[in-house]
């Protein structure tokens, strides 16, 4: 059982039905880990799993699977599995495709509502068809029957998941290295266009495409401060070669963020590059706090999830970290 975890304030615990994936996504870092597979577990050892966590107290369960929508028939029968084993009080959250949702929702959202699924995150990827064929994603977008494309999948897959009262977290992905601001600007319009349709004041929340550094700056400037900054910026180092120019990237918007921090605000500053190990991390963001005049309580220091591969043989898989810091009120 996982401890201390929870999600919208109840214990949530990670299950795992299936791994892999054969899709061939570029950017997909499962494909990266394991290759094109897809493994399964039995369903009797998914629901004893299940049974396990909710007996050591959880309440919602997140399904880690990569892609649990690779075999639809599979996933219903999972769902049937969940209501027939009196575990479908449990909240669910799970991870899946918009096109199968698009070709198979009609049958497969009910029985998942049912099932106590609540949340599915969906991988959107970007809006355009131009950027999705450079994410070797076009699948994602394409709405097919009896072999014809009829639709678009990621517009059917959140209606009809919302139809049958699910949430959708979507994610979408910019900047490939040949985007225009109009490409980018399209995949905002298209983010912020479904805050309004959820019902949410578009006035409180703001999608700029910028450059960050620029904008930080600006930002300091005009006087702005914030509670809360999250950095979680892409890899600038991906090898210990590019390690010391990478180093003074991050630093250079940790000290801008710091700066911008309210004292007793919160900054969640994240690396993703192998690159440059945890040490450094801390005495990266050590020395931009020290350049910023700005101190702060490192609350808590952050790594891979649970469920992330950390094997002997691979530990390149440790590249994931983070620091959270709450800024000194002083
Ligand atoms: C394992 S997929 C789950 C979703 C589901 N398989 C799908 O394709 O819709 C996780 C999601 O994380 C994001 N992701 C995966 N690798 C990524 C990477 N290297 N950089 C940015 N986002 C990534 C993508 O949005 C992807 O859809
Ligand atoms: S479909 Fe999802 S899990 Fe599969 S490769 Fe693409 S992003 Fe990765």
């Amino acid at each position: 059982m996982l401890q201390g975890y929870t999600f919208l304030g109840d214990p949530v615990d990670v299950v795992e039905t299936s791994r892999g994936c054969t899709f061939d996504c570029s950017f997909c870092s499962i494909i990266e880990m394991r290759g094109r597979n897809f493994y399964t577990r039995e369903m009797a050892r998914v629901i004893a799993d299940i049974t396990d966590a909710h007996d050591h107290g959880a309440k919602v369960i997140f399904l880690v699977d990569d892609n649990v929508t690779l075999d639809v028939r599979r996933f219903e029968a999972l769902c049937e599995a969940i209501i027939e084993a009196n575990l479908h009080h449990l909240r669910y959250i799970v991870q899946g495709m918009t096109s199968a949702f698009a070709a198979h929702g009609e049958r497969l959202a009910p029985l998942m509502k049912r099932a106590g699924f609540e949340y599915v995150f969906l991988g959107i990827e970007n809006v355009l068809e131009a950027d999705l064929a450079f994410l070797k994603a076009s699948a994602k977008n394409a709405q097919r029957e009896g072999g014809r494309r009829v639709g678009n999948a990621t517009l059917a897959a959140i209606e009809i998941l919302h139809r049958h009262g699910i949430f959708v977290v979507g994610g979408l992905i910019v900047g490939n290295p040949d985007d225009t601001s109009e490409a980018i600007e399209a995949n905002l319009a298209f983010a912020r266009a479904h805050v309004a349709l959820n019902g949410f004041d578009g006035a409180d929340t703001q999608f700029l495409d910028a450059d960050v550094n620029a904008t930080l700056r600006r930002f300091i400037e005009e006087g702005r401060s914030f509670d809360a900054i999250v950095l979680d910026p892409p890899k600038f180092a991906p090898t210990v070669a590019h390690a010391e120019r990478a180093a003074r990237a991050y630093k250079d918007i940790n000290r801008l963020a710091l700066k911008l921090l309210e004292p007793g605000g919160v900054l969640m500053s994240f690396s993703c590059s192998g690159g440059i190990g945890a040490d450094l991390f801390h005495k990266i963001v050590a020395s931009a706090g020290l350049d910023a005049h700005v101190d702060g309580y490192i609350t808590e220091r952050l790594g891979a999830s649970p469920d992330h591969p950390m094997t002997i043989e691979f530990p390149e898989g440790e590249y994931l970290k983070g620091l959270v810091v709450v800024r000194k009120l002083g």
